[in-house]
């Protein structure tokens, strides 16, 4: 059987591997290829253990796999046999030169670029799926389209918005997705043809397009608004907690205005996650460019509060434990940067580590899915760090929980034993605010949530 669409993906990262599941198993006339450079994690995407953790995924891809949807090393026939080729390579915060900390490291969506160009025989669609700086598209088509030898390409930008830990519901039931193309014949003609693809399963009225500027610049400003909403309320929750107001009714409050919306409004410890500080300092970076110097420090804030949080989340532990916290064992529930994921990028609980060990304590980590990454990310950090998967025996004998992530298992833990195991005075610092925290003090702790009045026996 001929497939009626050869789709390649290059880079089977935690936006490439998901989505063209979804397109393999909504599509299943279509042969959808992905490749990538590093062979342990094709293998792993060729396993029963998948190299990311994510629900419904595993089902997914075991539906489609070896039928239309293959994973494999091989870029250069991957190039050559598709005309549809997906880029999902990472775009890092750029770590060295000009820009270093702020713009975003373009070196291996540059190669990719270059290796289509040599290994194309003929024209192809090339998708930017990466979230990149605006006007990437512009430097691809120059890459692209360098040689004179009948091979055209078609540059267009179609932005992820999937969130992780619910990224296959998000591939399935998107809000929109967003195709920018060149407003020219061709342009326009490889903008429908990427459109039939999602028109499988999403309904034409949520496929919308745009220019290919106004398509990169989406994604940016997305992730930026996202975050401002969640620096917004954490710098509340910090008002809050000196003026006895409660952060979790005024975000009630306020999201209850229809134009606000009641959204991504929980305070917490402060995002993580591989997008939203990247992206932000992208976009900031992005403005000074342009010499928009005020625009720039704008965006820069929602940063600034976001590290500002966590600083302020040591704090209070510091002070609570009557400033010091030298020998003392905390215990961490929680090190992925947000529930369901076994992602730990910028997770706020690699820096709350990092301070707790700078401060002396002891550290015990626990997280039902990250732990394998959270010794990665603390592998060199000099102190005294332990793993312990079960939340229970990883609070034994410590003298504070810190709460990092919102893990439904937390709400469901004997609190009463637990406390029973602890040192006393026993504190509970709710990062997330999730416990029930009049319960917790009831049992004995110490309880102090984020932008809320502490519960305390003292
Ligand atoms: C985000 C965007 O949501 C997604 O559209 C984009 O494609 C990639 O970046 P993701 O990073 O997976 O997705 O997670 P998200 O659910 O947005 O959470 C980001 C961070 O914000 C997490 O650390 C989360 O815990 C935190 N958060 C979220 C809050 O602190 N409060 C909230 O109210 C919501």
């Amino acid at each position: 059987m001929t497939s009626a669409k050869k789709i390649l993906c290059i880079g089977a990262g935690y936006v490439g591997g998901p989505t063209m599941a979804m397109i393999a198993s909504k599509c299943p006339r279509y042969r959808v290829t992905v490749v990538d450079i590093d062979p342990e994690r094709i293998a792993a995407w060729n396993s029963e253990e998948l190299p990311i953790y994510e629900p419904g995924l595993d089902q997914l891809v075991a539906a489609a796999r070896g039928r239309n949807l293959f994973f494999s090393t091989d870029i250069e026939a991957g190039i050559r046999e598709n005309d549809i080729i997906f880029v999902s390579v990472n775009t890092p915060t750029k770590a060295f030169g000009l820009g270093a900390g702020m713009a975003a490291d373009l070196q291996y969506w540059e190669k990719t670029a270059r290796q289509i160009l040599a290994f194309s025989e003929s024209s192809k669609i090339v998708i930017e799926k990466s979230t990149l700086p605006v006007k990437t598209a512009l430097a691809m088509e120059r890459i692209l389209n360098s040689r004179a030898n009948g091979v055209f390409f078609d540059v267009l930008s179609n932005p992820e918005f999937l969130a992780e830990g619910t990224a296959v519901r998000d591939l399935e039931q998107p809000d929109r997705i967003l195709i920018g193309s060149r407003e020219t014949e061709n342009g326009l003609k490889a903008r429908e043809t990427l459109a039939e693809i999602y028109a499988n399963w999403v309904p034409r009225e949520k496929i919308i397009t745009s220019n290919i500027w106004s398509s990169e610049l989406s994604k940016l400003v997305a992730n930026a608004f996202l975050a401002q909403r969640i620096s917004s309320i954490n710098a509340v929750s910090a008002l809050c907690e000196k003026a006895e107001a409660d952060v979790t009714e005024v975000a009630r409050a306020v999201g209850m205005d229809s134009r606000i919306g009641a959204k991504f409004l929980n305070a917490s410890i402060g995002f993580g996650g591989s997008c939203f500080k990247k992206d932000i300092l992208n976009l900031v970076y992005l403005c000074r460019n342009y010499g928009l110097e005020e625009v720039a420090d704008y965006w820069e804030s929602v940063v600034k509060i976001n590290d500002y949080q966590q600083e302020r989340f040591i704090r209070n532990m510091l002070g609570a434990m009557f400033n010091t916290l030298a020998g003392k064992r905390i215990c961490l529930w929680g090190f992925a940067f947000k529930a369901n994921t076994s992602d730990t990028r910028e997770s706020p609980a690699i820096f709350v580590t990092r301070r707790l060990l700078e401060e002396r304590a002891e550290v015990v980590v626990s997280d039902p899915k990250a732990l394998k990454n959270a010794r990665m990310d603390l592998a060199g950090a000099a102190g005294r760090i332990s793993y312990v998967e079960d939340p229970e025996r990883a609070a034994e004998g410590c003298h504070a929980i810190a709460l990092l992530t919102e893990w439904d298992l937390y709400r469901h833990l004997d609190l009463r034993k637990i406390f029973k195991t602890m040192e006393k005075p026993a504190f509970i610092f709710d990062g997330r605010n999730l416990l029930d925290h009049r319960r917790c003090f009831d049992i004995g702790f110490n309880v102090y949530p984020l932008g809320k009045p502490p519960l305390t026996h003292f």
